[in-house]
């Protein structure tokens, strides 16, 4: 069985503790988590499983020099592998976002990485229920669940770690 790699975008690090938090629950199954800015479509494509990460910035963008990340983000990253078949791969997403200050665009990211992965033929596990937020719109929502586990670390951050271990329980048997 190969193992889950792991990569993420950040702007204040928020993103790249979660990322760090998954890699050690998933113990020896997954890689060491990897900044998406610092890697190669060869490093990611290595994969046939994967988590990816990212926060929603700007006006509901994914991070990136437009939005002021610093380094490279998913914004330079997916141009890369635009013409990249990523049948056989299963990708699970998670999401950080604020609720309160971006209600209208909670977590937005999660959903255009999910369209970017899906239009590349990929398989997208580990919906998440979005009951327990509060917002009015976001670009992650399918019906009633999120494409992808969104996390609040503003103003849910207790809440985060036993999401994340349900989320994971979804995402490895998927990944089986
Ligand atoms: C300039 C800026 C724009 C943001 N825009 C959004 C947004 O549109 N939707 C959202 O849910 N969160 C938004 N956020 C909140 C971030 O996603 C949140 O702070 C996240 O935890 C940052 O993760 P990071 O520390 O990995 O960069 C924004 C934050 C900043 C600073």
């Amino acid at each position: 069985m190969g193992k889950i790699g792991i990569f993420f975008a950040s702007d204040t690090g928020r993103t790249r503790l979660v990322a760090k938090q998954i890699a050690r629950k998933l113990g020896t199954a997954a890689d060491a988590p990897v900044n998406i800015g610092r890697t190669t479509p060869d490093a990611f494509l290595a994969y046939d499983k994967l988590i990816v990460g990212s926060p929603t910035l700007g006006d509901g963008e994914l991070p990136g020099q437009s939005t002021g990340l610093a380094q490279a983000g998913w914004e330079e990253f997916l141009p890369q592998i635009a013409d990249t078949d990523l049948g056989g791969k299963t990708i699970a997403i998670f999401g950080l976002g604020d609720q309160k200050k971006y209600p209208d665009e909670f977590v937005d990211a999660i959903g255009l990485l999910h369209a970017a992965f899906a239009a590349r033929g990929a398989r997208l596990v580990g919906r998440w229920p979005a009951d327990g937020y509060e917002f009015t719109a976001s670009q992650a929502l399918d019906g009633e669940a999120f494409v992808g586990l969104a996390l609040d670390q503003h103003h849910q951050p207790l809440l985060s770690d036993g999401r994340i271990d349900a989320w994971l329980a979804i995402v490895t048997e998927a990944m089986r």
